[in-house]
């Protein structure tokens, strides 16, 4: 078996629909207050990620299991933010692996090779939110040398039907 990670190209576009939507859906399960779905799942994620990979500031990474697209990383630079109070850093915002791949690697190399590309984009560091509900997720990421450094918390507001 042979792992690869590459630059995601226009053809990838079906795939990456299929793993964000999974992503989509998989959060969805999480909270379904707190991250939306859309009707859309599926080829909304394909128009963004599309949308996306031809953006400068954004990353979108694939990674293929003996020429087959089993995984994908994507982030984007992002600037100073005030209300965040955090400096201009990469913004690493999916990683998904089949299922039939997990365990093997993919999504460290995944990870690490978008950490590169950010080191050249000239980041000075990475920064990722993960479901508070996606135990196996943290641990990944703890595994990688991330930190945990701040805690969403969600209300609804009275009359908006989800109380
Ligand atoms: C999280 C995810 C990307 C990990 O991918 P993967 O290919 O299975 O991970 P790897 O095989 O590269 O594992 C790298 C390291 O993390 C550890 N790890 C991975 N998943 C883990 C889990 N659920 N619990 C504990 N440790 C885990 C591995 O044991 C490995 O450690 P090692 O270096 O000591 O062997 C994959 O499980 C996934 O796609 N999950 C669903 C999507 C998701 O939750 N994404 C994150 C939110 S955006």
């Amino acid at each position: 078996m042979t792992l690869t990670v590459r630059p995601a190209r226009p053809a990838d576009a079906d795939a990456l629909g299929r793993m964000g939507g999974a992503l989509m859906r998989q959060h969805h399960d999480f909270d379904s207050q707190r991250f939306m779905l859309t009707e859309d799942v599926e080829s909304g994620y394909r128009w963004w990620l599309a949308k996306e990979m031809k953006a400068r500031e954004a990353v979108v990474l694939v990674a293929e299991r003996d020429g087959e697209v089993v995984g994908y990383v994507y982030g984007r630079v992002e600037e100073r933010d005030w209300n965040a109070l955090r400096d201009r850093c990469g913004g690493f915002h999916d990683i998904w692996v089949d299922e039939s791949a997990r365990g093997s690697g993919a999504g460290r190399l995944l990870a690490e090779a978008l950490v590169r590309r950010f080191t050249e984009l000239g980041v000075p560091r990475v920064i990722l939110m993960t479901a508070a509900k996606n135990e196996g997720a943290q641990k990944f990421f703890a595994r990688l040398g991330w930190r945990p450094t701040m805690v969403e918390m969600t209300r609804e507001t009275p009359g908006s039907g989800s109380l």
